[in-house]
Order: structure tokens, then C-alpha cells, then sequence
């Protein structure tokens, strides 16, 4: 195992959205306050590290991803002085802080775009891509022309995302420069360390047409990263994912990130965004497994997820979130989070929390989700389209976390929080998930457990059996004489047979036989081999 890797594999990371992780001053926004005031709920649960989602000063028309100072704090979530009592306070409880690393764009409102509008003789105004014409025909991802005029300039402007959100032009070396300084800022202040924002998309080739991925990414990514004094800060980036840039990114010696996410299996059970596919288990088995095996052979980290803030719930989209949903949520973390790699876990996840319905638009506040909507009324009927949305919304993961069953959920004292709650928030919630007589947050508390106590979890070699079989992911990690078998039954019952025989460590419903034999819909367990 290399080295620099040993320590990444003791992470459990929980992602916070912080606007709706919880509210500390009424205000019906979450903040770092709110953030501080869950430490422990954090800790209890067995994570070791917090990435949180962007806390920069911002006009949010993306939630943060649009940063406009990137060395202060959003009055919305508190000031600096907040965030410092939050890293204290983390590093006391032996968490670690990671934050978001916004480079691609910043918001409109960022002086340096302020600046850079205004004239073509700014020192800015090369901080970001302008054309006299859109140089390419780019849709943005959030809907519209990628491209947006100025008036000041009688220029274009790109934006792969938001029209508040304009690309930064890293070819100029000033730019990186500047994102050094700032990760040096946040090095200084203690993080450790950052979640690196469509960072794929920093380089990029207009006359070849290639948004991301542009000639000069892994040489950017290095200028900024692969300085010496960050060798133990860790990085996650999202970039793109073949076989060959996750090695160009995260290879030995790369001295450029060191993980990447994988998402691939997130798309299984929807076409696109927005349109509901049958989904069937094995195939995201299939896919992590790959990855599992590619990661191994080549001493790389993985990423072992299944939700964050830009997707709906994996639970509603490849299992039975109604009455199945306690099995299939201690399930799908079963199989994923034992895995090889780094687990991380977002918020609402470890309750079982599941998509939302709503009649109307009015409950949606997603740049992504409404641009959708903006782009496709007339040409999809509206109860197609609100049906589309509430399927495949942002906003599905990033509703205010529920902690009781009370009228505001004891989330805000306001009248009403920034996003209404999820619509079933009064069933999923953790005050009513800890009473159920089976509880998700406690699964989770012992499968976290036993990731701590069995060193096979975390640095174990992973070999899975069963490959052949499409209705379970059964693996064995093994570690200096350590052996454990994970064995997860997908939603047919059936009886698996052939399997070593060992003793029951953990399991979600009441299996008290071993390895062999008759297992329920979604029932999972843990074995100890190790003679
Ligand atoms: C990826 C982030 O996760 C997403 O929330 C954001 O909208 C885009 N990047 C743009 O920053």
C-alpha cells in the first residue's frame, strides 16, 4: 500500500450541505453554528472527517458554487470567527475538516469579474475566457447558451454553468496563482483538506471542442496541489473517470490529487436526469466491483458513495424505499462502505431519507432542476415535466435534515426553512428512526464500528465471490491473517450456498444462521473467518 495512502484509508467522511444541515440563529438557513452543534451527532455516528459543501461569501444563485471572496465566510452561515470555533471544535473530536474547492468559476459578483467586465484593459479581464462571438455552440449545464454577452466590453463571456458563474481562464498563470494562495490560506488556517469542484473542467480546447479534459488539466492540477508542504492534505476531485485520467490524476508520483470520485453507478435506474430506468442491483455491483478491482491492482484510492447534494436518493432510485426502506438503506452501506476505499456518507443518508413528491414548482429552488423546467415547457406536458423534477431534483438531497418528527423538525425556530421539508419528513426523521425498533443511524453506528475495530476493512485486500451470481454482492476482505466475509442479498429472497462458514459479526435483520442458507430481501451480514 502506498504510503501517503495508509492514513485516507481510517477516513469515514460525512458531507454536509450546510444550508440545510441544521440552524443555529432562526434564521431558517443552516449555518456553522448549526454545523458545531452536531459535532458529536457526527462523531456518534463514526465519521472521522466533515467536507463541507461551499461556505464562501456568495449570492448563491448556485448555493455557494459561485463564489464571490473566497477567503470569507457567508453572513448567511456566520463569520470567520465561527468557522475557526467550528475547525477547533472539529479537531478536538478528532475530525477532520475538508472544504469545497470552487476553481473552474466564480460568482459575477467576484471582484475579479467585476473588474474584468467593465474593461478589456483590466489586468482582470484575463482572468476569464471572452470572445467577440460564442467561440463554440456549448449549452451551459444548467440550461441556455454557455456563452452571455457584456455590455461594457460588447464581449462574450463563457459559463459552463449559471450565467452568474463565469469560467476562470487558467491559462492564465496569474489565476493559478491565485487558487495556490487560497488553498494556502485555508492551509493555514488548519484544514485538512479539499473536494475539488468539476476540476477536470480547468482545462479546457475550444478548437477541438473539448469543454474539460483540455491539454494542460494535469499540469495545472500539479502547479496548484502537488507543492510540497501539501503532501498530507487530502484531495478528492471531480473529474472525469476512464481508466486512464483516474491513473493521470492519482497515479504514483502523479503529485496531483489523490482520489477522484466515481459516479458511474449513479446513473443506474435513470436515463439523463431526469427519466426513471428499471434499475437492477447488479449492475451498479458490476460497476463498483470493476472499479474495486482496477483501484486494487493499481494501489489507487476509491471512493465508496452512493449520495450527495447532486442527486436524488439512491435508496428511491434502486430499491424500496417504502417498505423496504430500513433493509435496502443497511444494505446498499453494507455493501459499499465495507468495500476498499473511503467512505463517505451524506447527510440524511445514515437515517434512510427518500425522495420527495410535490405538486408544484414553488417547493424547488435548484438552478439545475429549474432551468430544466425553463427549457422544456411547451415541449413536455407540465405534469410530465413537475413528475420529472420531483424524480430527479437536486433538491431531493438537499431538504432540511428532519432530527424530529415536530412541525420545523427541529432543524430551524423559524416559521419556515429556506427549502420546505422533504415530504415525507414526518416518517424519516432521526427522532422516529432511533425510536423505530429497527434503526438505520444505529446500523450505521456498528458497521462504522466494526470498519474501526477490523483492519481488514480498512487496509484488507478485496476479492469478491459469487461473481456470477446477479442477485448478491458477497466479498472477502482479508488482512495479515484477518479474513472477514460480507455477504449482501439483493431484493430475492434466495438461498446462497458454497459460502465459508464463519461467525455472524453483524447483520441487519435477525440471521442467526451463517453464511449458508436462506436470506430475506435486502438481508445482509458479516463474518469473521480468521481462524
Ligand atoms: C458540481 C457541484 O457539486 C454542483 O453542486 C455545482 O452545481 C456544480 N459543480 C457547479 O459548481
Amino acid at each position: 500500500m502506498r504510503k501517503e495512502f495508509s492514513d485516507c484509508y481510517d477516513l469515514v467522511v460525512y458531507q454536509i450541505y450546510p444550508r440545510s444541515f441544521m440552524d443555529s440563529n432562526g434564521d431558517g438557513i443552516g449555518d456553522l453554528g448549526g454545523v458545531l452543534s452536531r459535532l458529536d451527532y457526527v462523531k456518534d455516528l463514526g465519521a472521522n472527517a466533515i467536507w463541507l459543501c461551499p461556505i464562501f461569501k456568495s449570492p448563491q444563485c448556485d448555493n455557494g458554487y459561485d463564489v464571490s471572496d473566497y477567503r470569507d465566510i457567508d453572513p448567511i452561515y456566520g463569520t470567520m470567527a465561527d468557522f475557526d470555533a467550528l475547525l477547533a471544535a472539529a479537531h478536538e473530536r478528532g475530525i477532520k475538516v475538508i472544504m469545497d474547492f470552487v476553481a473552474n468559476h466564480t460568482s459575477s459578483e467576484h471582484e475579479w469579474f467585476q473588474r474584468a467586465r467593465l474593461s478589456k484593459n483590466d489586468p482582470y479581464h484575463d482572468y476569464y475566457y471572452w470572445a467577440d462571438e460564442p467561440l463554440t455552440d456549448w449549452r451551459s449545464e444548467f440550461g441556455g447558451s454557455a456563452w452571455e454577452f457584456n455590455e461594457p466590453t460588447g464581449e462574450y463571456y463563457l459559463h459552463s454553468f449559471a450565467v452568474g458563474q463565469p469560467d476562470v481562464n487558467w491559462t492564465n498563470p496569474k489565476v493559478r496563482e491565485e487558487y495556490a494562495a487560497i488553498v494556502d490560506f485555508w492551509v493555514g488556517k488548519g484544514v485538512d483538506g479539499f473536494r475539488c469542484d468539476v476540476l477536470d473542467h480547468v482545462s479546457k480546447d475550444f478548437k477541438k471542442g473539448l469543454r474539460r479534459n483540455g491539454p494542460h488539466l494535469h499540469e495545472y492540477i500539479r502547479e496548484v496541489f502537488g507543492r510540497d508542504h501539501l503532501t498530507n492534505i487530502y484531495t478528492v476531485g471531480e473529474a472525469e473517470t476512464t481508466e486512464e485520467s483516474i491513473l493521470a490524476t492519482c497515479g504514483q508520483d502523479r503529485r496531483e490529487l489523490k482520489s477522484v470520485f466515481q459516479f458511474s453507478h449513479l446513473m443506474v435506474g435513470r436515463q439523463g436526469k431526469y427519466t426513471p430506468v428499471p434499475h437492477r442491483m447488479d449492475e451498479v455491483k458490476d460497476i463498483v466491483e470493476g472499479w474495486e478491482r482496477f483501484t486494487q491492482e493499481r494501489d489507487l484510492l476509491y471512493i465508496l458513495l452512493t449520495d450527495n447534494h447532486d442527486r436524488p436518493w439512491f435508496i428511491s432510485r434502486t430499491g424500496n424505499d417504502r417498505a423496504l426502506r430500513y433493509e435496502c438503506a443497511t444494505n446498499v452501506a453494507t455493501a459499499i462502505f465495507l468495500q476498499r476505499g473511503i467512505p463517505f456518507v451524506y447527510e440524511g443518508q445514515e437515517i434512510g431519507c427518500a425522495n420527495s413528491h410535490f405538486p408544484d414548482l414553488s417547493a424547488f429552488n435548484d438552478v439545475e432542476c429549474l432551468g430544466y423546467y425553463e427549457e422544456n415547457k411547451g415541449k413536455i406536458p407540465e405534469a410530465t415535466l413537475l413528475e420529472q423534477i420531483n424524480f430527479g431534483s437536486r433538491d431531493n438531497t438537499r431538504r432540511p435534515f428532519a432530527w424530529d418528527g415536530t412541525p420545523n423538525h427541529g432543524f430551524t425556530t423559524a416559521a419556515a426553512p429556506w427549502l420546505p421539508y422533504a415530504s415525507r419528513a414526518d416518517e424519516i426523521n432521526l427522532a422516529a428512526d432511533l425510536a423505530a425498533e429497527r434503526s438505520i443511524y444505529r446500523y450505521y453506528q456498528q458497521l462504522f464500528a466494526l470498519r474501526r475495530e477490523r483492519v481488514a476493512l480498512r487496509r484488507g485486500k478485496s476479492t469478491q465471490l459469487l461473481p456470477e451470481s446477479k442477485d448478491c454482492y458477497v466479498y472477502l476482505r482479508e488482512h495479515e491473517g484477518e479474513r472477514l466475509l460480507v455477504v449482501c442479498n439483493f431484493e430475492r429472497a434466495q438461498s446462497l450456498d458454497g459460502l465459508p462458514e464463519g461467525r455472524l459479526l453483524l447483520t441487519n435483520l435477525d440471521r442467526a444462521a451463517g453464511a449458508n442458507g436462506a436470506y430475506a430481501p435486502f438481508e445482509c451480514a458479516v463474518y469473521d473467518l480468521t481462524k
